[in-house]
């Protein structure tokens, strides 16, 4: 047996959701999450037993969770058709948030974590209309086919990565900006914000070291954190990414009454630092919503997203590890023998295009996941 109970980056889903099942339990609970305990299991709350910052992980969920569902609702208020959670884990926004019904909420991750996630959610109903694709989102040529799939049959998006990007090398994370960035019906995007304190305490000072390795021989040896974007706002804004708002999660945790657990021997030092430093603290890590860049214009023009590339011919790559489905909040509208409930065909046609591999791919049984038809 391995020794290690992360055995790759997909089990850390799992953390995810355990730590949501812990705060659900709280009596100061921020939000409740009544599916995530069902989703973790035992293994998710034994992985979440094991860390070494516990408290800090704990925390660290629960407020970007409030952040996120908040940058969410948000959107939605203002005109946002589509939600693309890349990473999306065991997450269970579609199930416990307020969404339109008619909101589309397509699901991303590895092929293991979705099928355990279809299992586990099979008797659940949606409150919007939720699509799975299980693809490995750092194989480009796949990554950008799906998201010309996405963008061609979307209006307006945002997209989620949350606890995602950390996974990713510094140049998966520039491709995938520059891939997002390219379909205009992306215009906003969720993700992780690290402070250069941060990524210089994660990469040089002797705390990092000691912490890296702490970590690298207990839990996180098989999900190591890998993503150093050096100046993070620089990093985004070359890939056609600009700040619109910034939540830092210290800063949230001191307005939602949830202080952050500091170690024992920064706690006696922290009424004694500086104001500025404290408030750098605060500051260290949270969640952006950026928002996509537009082409400059001559002076005087009206601004133009860029032009949508034209969605590519299917290469034949052998590397498709896809499988939609679409469920439908209301199941029984779907149409007798279609994979697909009516009104929410978008990836139907990039389904079609490849059928053929689709078939050999999923099998018979496995091929009817479409849990609303
Ligand atoms: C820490 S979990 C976060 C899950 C979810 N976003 C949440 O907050 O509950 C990271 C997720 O990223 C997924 N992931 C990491 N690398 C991936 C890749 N190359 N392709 C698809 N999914 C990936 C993992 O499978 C995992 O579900």
């Amino acid at each position: 047996m391995d020794r290690y109970l992360i055995r790759d980056v997909s089990d850390t889903a799992m953390l995810v959701a355990a730590c949501r099942a812990i705060e659900t339990e709280r009596s100061d609970a921020l939000f409740t999450d009544p599916l995530a305990g069902r989703l973790a299991g035992e293994r998710g709350r034994k992985i979440a037993g094991s860390m070494p910052h516990r408290a800090v992980t704990l925390w660290t969920v629960a407020i970007r969770t409030v952040v996120v569902d908040r940058f969410v609702s948000s959107a939605i208020t203002a005109g946002v058709e589509s939600v693309l959670n890349l990473g999306a884990g065991l997450d269970t926004r579609p199930y416990r948030m307020a969404l339109p019904s008619s909101l589309r909420w397509i699901e991303v991750d590895q092929r293991n974590i979705l099928d355990l996630k279809d299992e586990l959610l099979r008797a659940e109903t949606p409150k919007c209309r939720v699509e799975r694709i299980a693809l490995d989102l750092a194989v480009r040529q796949d990554r950008r086919e799906l998201f010309d799939a996405i963008g061609s049959t979307s209006s307006d998006t945002i997209v989620i990565t949350e606890g995602f990007v950390p996974y990713l090398s510094r140049d998966t994370v520039a491709r995938l900006a520059a891939d997002l960035s390219e379909q205009p019906t992306f215009r906003l995007w969720v993700t992780e914000y690290f402070s250069p304190a941060v990524i210089r305490w994660r990469t040089a000072s002797i705390w990092g070291v000691l912490d890296r390795l702490q970590r690298k021989s207990r839990s996180m040896r098989n999900a190591s954190f890998r993503f150093d974007p050096g100046d993070w706002h620089r990093f985004f804004a070359d890939e056609g990414w600009h700040l619109k708002e910034m939540k830092y999660l210290g800063e949230e945790s001191v307005r939602l009454h949830r202080p952050v657990p500091m170690p024992w021997f920064v706690k006696p030092l922290h009424p004694f630092m500086p104001r500025a430093r404290r408030q750098q603290m605060l500051r260290m890590t949270g969640y952006a919503l950026l928002e996509r860049a537009l082409d400059p214009e001559p002076a005087g023009s009206r601004p133009r997203p860029r032009p949508r590339p034209r969605p590519t011919e299917h290469s034949g790559n052998a590397g498709w590890v896809m499988e939609p489905f679409v469920r439908s909040p209301s199941p029984g509208r779907s149409a007798q023998g279609s994979r697909w409930p009516p009104g929410c065909p978008p990836l139907r046609s990039w389904h079609r295009a490849r059928r053929p591999k689709l078939a050999g791919l999923l099998g018979s049984g496995e091929a009817r996941r479409c849990l609303g038809a």
